[in-house]
């Protein structure tokens, strides 16, 4: 029997899985599930199966029970999260993303609003990606469903004849909500097999202090853990070793530090301050103003660190995301803004810079995390990094209990670090 079950695991055909409609719920779908159980063709298939099929969907639905409760890779869901540029999504061209291990095909009606579809057709899970957008309905280039690209909700299965009585309209493909801002196409990534909340956050927007600015946009992606990617994102010793650079620290320029961080809902600040004496740009900005500079720095979970400079009428606003697309696997989005006379064409060579020595030293540190090596978190340098575990601990923690969640800081504390 082994030997049957494992020549069929082989076979490249993967057939639904008939104990649970993981697949199916979750994503808008609602209540529609004892009409489509009895309507569509799951369970008569189960039914006709051979023994050995039979032991094969038992044993692919034990695998799927084993595989859900390993599943844990330590994304938090019900989250936004930036998952294509608005600038990639154009006409009628369906492009396909990965957030948080979920394939996603995104895409932008007749009418300019973007949308996303898990990218897994409900028939028989074909991407849906290899079809095609008519400008509001995604056809399934398999058997021609038809689904309402904003809802997911099916709209035409061609292959029903008159005497069908299955209803099409209580078929959803996954869908998520999405919007667009700041030059991002953000998707809303509510746990798999449960229910958006009635009402959902707007998603994140970055901070601007004038109707006139420039922007600009990067990323890169890093090969590691988000926890790794967003301890990294946030560590504030490494500066002097992988950013040294003429126009940002040198390594000699090492002196003690004291900042102020404070409480804030789901997140930390480091307090307004004057930014580091060792940064040219900053002290650039002071010359051009001739008044002082504040920096305030924030990090909010799931992911989001913030950083705002001003001086006078002078601002720079800028946001990095670090985002899960798998488990071993993040990719940072880096957005800044701001009303300097600054081009654009000369700030990005220096973010780049900096971005491209934060993805070096992910790839290394990932060699040696192969390993799986014991790791080490001081204070205070590292405590930044613990405020960040110990938060998203608190807050599955208070999911999961419904009682508020406990912030892991008391109140302001001042860190001390050189750097
Ligand atoms: S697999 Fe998509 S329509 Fe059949
Ligand atoms: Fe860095």
């Amino acid at each position: 029997m082994l030997k049957i079950c494992s020549l069929f695991y082989n076979y490249p055909l993967k057939l639904p899985r008939p104990l649970s409609p993981v697949n199916l719920a979750g994503d808008g779908f609602s209540g529609a599930m004892p009409l489509l159980w009895r309507e569509a063709v799951y369970y008569d298939a189960a039914a006709n199966m051979s023994e050995a099929v039979r032991t094969m969907m038992r044993m692919d639905a034990e695998a799927a029970q084993e595989s859900a409760a390993s599943a844990d890779a330590g994304f938090l869901w019900d989250f936004w999260y930036p998952a294509a540029r608005s600038t990639e999504i154009r006409g009628q061209n369906l492009v396909t993303a990965m957030l948080l291990e979920v394939p996603l095909v995104l895409g932008r009606t007749s009418e300019g609003k973007v949308f996303a579809m898990r990218d897994s057709c409900p028939h028989r899970g074909i991407p849906l990606s290899y079809g095609r957008l008519d400008g509001k309905v995604v056809e399934c280039c398999y058997h021609g469903w038809r689904f309402d690209a904003c809802s997911g909700q099916c709209v035409e299965i061609p292959s029903l004849s008159s005497q069908d009585k299955l209803k099409v309209e209580r078929i959803f493909a996954g869908h998520f909500p999405c919007e667009e801002r700041d030059g991002y196409v953000w998707v809303y990534m509510n746990a798999p097999g449960t229910k958006l909340p009635e009402t959902i956050p707007a998603a994140p927007a970055l901070a601007v202090f004038s109707d006139k600015y420039k922007i600009t946009h990067l990323s890169c992606e890093l090969p590691s853990h988000i926890d790794h990617g967003i301890i990294g994102l946030m560590d504030p010793a490494h500066g002097p070793f992988v950013h040294q650079s003429w126009f940002w620290r040198k390594r000699g320029s090492i002196h003690e530090k004291a900042k102020q961080f404070e409480p804030i809902p789901n997140g930390f600040r480091m307090s307004p301050h004057s930014p580091s004496t060792n940064s040219a740009p900053y002290q650039l900005l002071k010359k051009i103003t001739g008044e002082p500079v504040t920096t305030t720095i924030d990090f909010v979970l799931p992911n989001l660190r913030t950083e705002i400079d001003q001086s006078g009428k002078m601002w720079f606003s800028s946001r990095a995301t670090v985002t899960p697309v798998r488990r071993d696997l993040c990719r940072i989005d880096f957005v800044a803004a701001w009303n300097l006379p600054f081009p654009v064409f000369l700030f990005r060579p220096f973010a780049k810079t900096f971005l491209r020595q934060d993805q070096e030293t992910m790839i290394q540190q990932a060699e040696g995390l192969k390993h799986n090596p014991r790791l080490m978190l001081i204070d205070d340098a590292d405590r930044p990094a613990k405020w960040y575990f110990a938060l998203k601990a608190n807050l599955l923690e208070s999911r999961r209990t419904g009682a508020p969640m406990v912030h892991p800081m008391d109140g302001p504390t001042t860190l001390r670090w050189r750097s």
